[in-house]
């Protein structure tokens, strides 16, 4: 296990997996400027390292995954200076969902505001029982600011999604399975292992699929269906002229499992 230096998250890579794990308990691991920084970073380290397939996102301890955006860097904030906050922010959440790499958010407790909107960039969701999810802006007077207002409609549809903005409520873990905003929930102590056997199904086929997937994906879901299906039929094209399409066909016509390279 290798381990870079950061002082609000850890980086831990293990077999082809990192592991991120926001790290400031005292404040409910809240996103101040410094942490938004090293996520950047972190994030980077995903996307240019070959040998990381797959990352898992979670927060430090039982209590919490995000508490949202740090609220003490609210105070003195002027309007354009929180709106370039507000664009830093959605660039370094944008890069957690176009780092080329499956993210996959493994939620231990609340992820509120920013915390919320951290999840919601990730590729997919699974969540521990004690988890709890919202979009609380409204109760300070301002709106989600890290892309919460347009991820979360899309993803669990615009009337579920406004009346947790417009409310500032909190939905449990099972809620949150219910209505699709996370894929499973199990118990806390399940919750890692079960995000890296995910994670291990994943790295098992061609990396290039895994890459062209996300793209087909992330770029489809902004173009209509007849732009979306032109993208999807260039990248399937792309895959047989990979030595990866050859290994997995090989493998299975041959019976064996398949060796992929990524090339
Ligand atoms: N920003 C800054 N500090 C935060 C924070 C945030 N988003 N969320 C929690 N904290 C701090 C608390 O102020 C407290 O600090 P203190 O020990 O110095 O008093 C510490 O983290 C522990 O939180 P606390 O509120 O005492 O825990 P709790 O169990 O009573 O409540 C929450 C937990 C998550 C319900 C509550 O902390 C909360 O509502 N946080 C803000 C959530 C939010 O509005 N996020 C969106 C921001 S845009």
């Amino acid at each position: 296990m290798s381990l870079a230096i950061f002082e609000n998250l850890r980086y831990e890579k293990k077999d082809q997996v990192a592991l991120i794990t926001i790290s400031r308990p005292k404040l409910l691991n809240a996103l101040n400027a410094p942490t938004m920084q090293e996520l950047n970073r972190a994030l980077q380290a995903v996307r240019d390292d070959d040998d990381v397939r797959v990352a898992i996102l979670t927060g430090e301890g039982e209590k919490a995954f995000v508490a949202g955006a740090d609220i003490n860097e609210f105070t003195s904030l002027g309007a354009g200076a929180a709106e370039a906050l507000s664009l830093r922010g959605q660039a370094v959440f944008s890069l957690v969902e176009n780092c080329g790499k499956p993210v996959i958010a493994a939620v231990n407790g609340f992820a509120l505001g920013g915390g919320c909107e951290l999840a919601l960039a990730c590729t997919f969701r699974i969540a521990s029982e004690n988890a709890r999810f919202g979009q609380p802006e409204t109760k300070l007077g301002i709106i989600p600011g890290y892309g919460g207002s347009q991820r979360l409609p899309r993803l669990i549809g615009k009337g579920r999604a406004l009346q947790i903005i417009l409310t500032g409520d909190m939905i449990k873990a099972d809620e949150a399975l219910r209505i699709g905003l996370v894929n499973e929930v199990v118990a806390f102590a399940e919750l890692l292992p079960r995000a890296e056997a995910l994670a291990r199904k994943i790295i098992a086929n061609g990396p290039l699929s895994t890459r062209y997937c996300l793209n087909a994906v992330n770029q489809g879901s902004d173009m209509t269906l007849a732009e979306g299906l032109a993208h999807e039929a260039a990248l399937f094209g792309l895959c047989f002229s990979t030595a990866d399409k050859n290994e997995g066909t090989s493998a299975f016509l041959e019976k064996r499992a398949p060796k992929f390279k990524g090339v």
